[in-house]
């Protein structure tokens, strides 16, 4: 057995306007780094956090890390073998952009791989979920989904995991623009509606299905067509400063389409050039400034990997 290892989990952008908790992609950065040692007392410790400036609990039944780590060691018969657990946050939480997912993963994937359990990317999910649910309350895989799988994944059904990898055409660029004001995802699911009308319903289903059409045929005019959310981007962009002022100087700087990333306050445009996704962050930045609100840009491809060990 290695005496430490070391492993990566990206963020993530879930809902991609269209598929409200049953679409995500993976980002190549920002995301969490966790070491994985030998421990000298029996069981699961999380030793130091970083970078989470004390908000994260070291307890592991409370931490979204610890606890999806400790779910597979309880299905393997593995809860009493010393481990060291160290959280490394290398991304903003409550940004929008699957923090405690990327921290679930992260934790999950480099004990699995420590101990060389053989496990899949696709058996470990469950675990990851667990533990991102401790976090938000809810069950589902949006985030989870692509840290640990990479690329785009659908998710048919959230309580049984029927995930499924889109197919991700060349020359898709990603620019994520985080303004610094928290929003938590508890908060930000509790304000959407529980019923949408028959209409909506229609409209929505047309777009997420033309979007998925539009990634296997690279058809990037359907792709910009379809990324469009009637239902819940409408609700939450009031928690975003200046949302629309940034909605519509991307589309006029010619993203494909722009929406809120997850539960935000990130918002995310596809493009089909990286001097366009780097322009259209830079002048989100400028409006942003105009508010008095700082930001940070992340231009990244659709990372395809999903999480790594170093
Ligand atoms: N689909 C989730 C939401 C992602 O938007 O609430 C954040 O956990």
């Amino acid at each position: 057995m290695a005496k430490a290892i070391k492993v990566w989990a990206p963020a993530s952008v879930a809902n991609v306007g269209v598929g409200f908790d049953i679409l995500g992609f993976a980002l190549e950065k920002p995301g969490d780094e966790i070491i994985i040692r030998e421990g000298v007392t029996p069981g699961l410790k999380i030793t130091s956090i970083t970078g989470a400036k004390g908000r994260l609990p070291l307890e592991v039944m409370k931490n979204t890390a610890g606890f999806a780590a400790y779910r597979l060691l309880e299905d393997i018969g593995a809860t009493d073998i010393p481990l060291e657990m160290e959280i490394h946050k290398k991304m903003p939480f409550g940004s929008g952009l699957g923090s405690s997912a990327a921290s679930a993963v992260g934790g999950v994937y480099g004990v699995s791989e420590f101990l060389k359990t053989g496990k899949t990317k696709m058996e470990l999910l469950k675990y990851a979920v667990e533990g991102e649910q401790i976090a938000d309350g809810a069950y589902h895989a949006d985030n989870v989904g692509p840290s640990l799988l990479g690329g785009m994944i659908l998710i048919r059904d959230n309580d049984t995991l029927d995930v499924k990898k889109i197919h991700v055409p060349g020359g898709l660029f990603i620019v994520v623009i985080y303004p610094h004001i928290e929003v938590l995802t508890r908060e930000s699911r509790g304000i959407l509606k529980k019923e949408i009308s028959f209409a909506d319903s229609i409209k929505q289903s047309g777009n997420l299905a033309s979007f998925i059409a539009a990634m296997f045929t690279s058809d990037f005019g359907l792709l910009g067509r379809s990324l469009k959310d009637l239902i819940v981007e409408p609700q939450r962009a009031h928690l975003i400063p200046a949302f629309y002022d940034i909605k519509e100087m991307a589309l006029n700087t010619g993203a494909l389409g722009m929406s809120i990333s997850g539960a935000g306050p990130s918002v995310f445009a596809m493009c089909t050039d990286s001097a366009m996704a780097e322009e259209i962050g830079m002048k989100g930045q400028a409006i942003l400034r105009n508010k008095k609100i700082d930001s940070d840009v992340f231009l990244s491809g659709i990372n395809l990997e999903g999480a790594y060990k170093f």
